[in-house]
């Protein structure tokens, strides 16, 4: 009924009529990733979606329940099918029901996904960051972009300055997007190698797997691995391709190893010392990052372009907020404030309480910068 009602431009047509009332049905595991805290993850990936790219549709949005299960609840005026295609991607949601007198009927957008979910989920092994987490942290860093546009129609590039074996480039290239990482840890970059070339011919996608060495003044920072692929033959012949690059070298030359680049977004998860440790500028393994992000974010801010956005998951045993904000506004990055950024602080394990940060870095005639 929501669909048949929709115009078919993407102009808002205000019902004022009736407020539409809806619920989204949280996908299973979400419960297990973030302890007892998915329903308000939720909330608040829901909020910075209704703030950034829905024009503030949304209201009302609480906690309730369809039958046991938790769903979120909120009431919306006149939703298009391009703010459909916005939740569609909401990386806890199951299904989006209007509600009309307690009955529920599914309201279906287009999701971003591009390939079978495999993509995100053959890869297991210790210290990956959760897939459905990265999900988030890529879709609230991107929303903050503040350009629905960029997020639904554009292949924005996608940096993972500490992208251990993948889990975000996966996520990128999911959405269609390029994917670019950065590692020490050579197991891991081989590792995520000998991963995307398998998924790649397990799936026929037709490709160009290529590797160098990378040098700048006449010294080896890094090898480069890389593939050029596209979802059909016809797609690759037309140059419609995606990449994936991902380097074998410190994230402290990030600046010398992606020069000229502007990534529309940045997205990581920080080492947490306890799987992963921070390799900071002395080569010292250190349990705490903060060494590390203070170091590093002057070269990842040189590649994020005018308007771009980063968006930083770490552990909050480790590091106060309050340092990150002062490591990324020292790099004339605006940290992006409000309520619903406190609504991401989740419990890991017993030595991980994990929340997330995002910044945009300033457009070159924004006055404020
Ligand atoms: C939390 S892990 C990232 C995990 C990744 N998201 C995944 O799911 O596989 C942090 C990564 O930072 C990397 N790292 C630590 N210091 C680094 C440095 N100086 N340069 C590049 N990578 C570094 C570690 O090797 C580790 O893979």
């Amino acid at each position: 009924m929501i669909d048949a009602q929709r115009p078919t431009s993407y102009e808002r047509m205000p019902n004022t009529a009736c407020e539409q009332e809806f619920a989204i049905l949280l996908e299973p595991s979400a419960n297990r990733v973030y302890s007892e805290n998915a329903v308000n993850m939720l909330r608040a990936e829901v909020g910075v979606f209704d703030e950034f790219l829905i024009d503030g549709a949304i209201g009302n949005v609480r906690v309730s329940t369809v039958a046991a299960a938790p769903c979120l609840r909120f009431s919306a005026d006149g939703l298009t099918k391009r703010d459909l295609d916005c939740l569609a991607n909401l990386s806890s949601s199951y299904v989006l029901f209007a509600v009309h007198d307690e009955l529920l009927m599914p309201v279906a957008g287009t999701p971003l996904d591009r390939y079978d979910h495999d993509l995100l989920s053959i890869l297991k092994y210790r210290g990956k960051t959760n897939e459905q987490f990265t999900k988030l942290l890529m879709n609230v860093t991107a929303a903050t972009m503040n350009s629905v546009d960029a997020y639904l129609n554009r292949q924005l590039r996608v940096l993972d300055p500490l992208c251990g074996r993948g889990t975000t480039l996966n996520q990128a290239i999911m959405y269609g997007w390029d994917a670019y990482g950065i590692d020490i840890d050579r197991g891991d970059t081989g590792a995520y190698r000998a991963f995307i070339s398998r998924w790649l011919k397990d799936k026929r996608l037709k490709h160009t797997l290529r590797e160098s060495r990378v040098r700048r003044d006449g010294k080896t920072l890094g090898r480069r691995f890389s593939a050029e692929f596209a979802e059909s033959k016809e797609e690759y012949r037309a140059d419609r391709t995606q990449l994936i690059d991902v380097l074998t070298a410190d994230t402290l030359h990030a600046a010398d190893l992606h020069s000229g680049r502007g990534f529309d977004l940045i997205v990581t998860d920080a080492p947490y010392g306890v799987q992963h440790g921070a390799v900071n500028s002395q080569s010292k393994l250190s349990r705490n990052p903060s060494a590390l992000l203070e170091e590093a974010m002057t070269g990842w801010s040189a590649v994020l372009r005018p308007g771009g956005s980063i968006g930083l998951a770490w552990n909050t045993r480790q590091t106060s907020r309050q340092i990150l904000e002062a490591i990324m506004s020292a790099e004339g990055l605006q940290v992006v404030e409000g309520d619903h950024f406190q609504g991401f602080h989740h419990r890991v394990d017993q030595a991980i309480d994990r929340d997330l940060i995002v910044a945009r870095k300033p457009h070159r005639r924004d006055p404020s910068a």
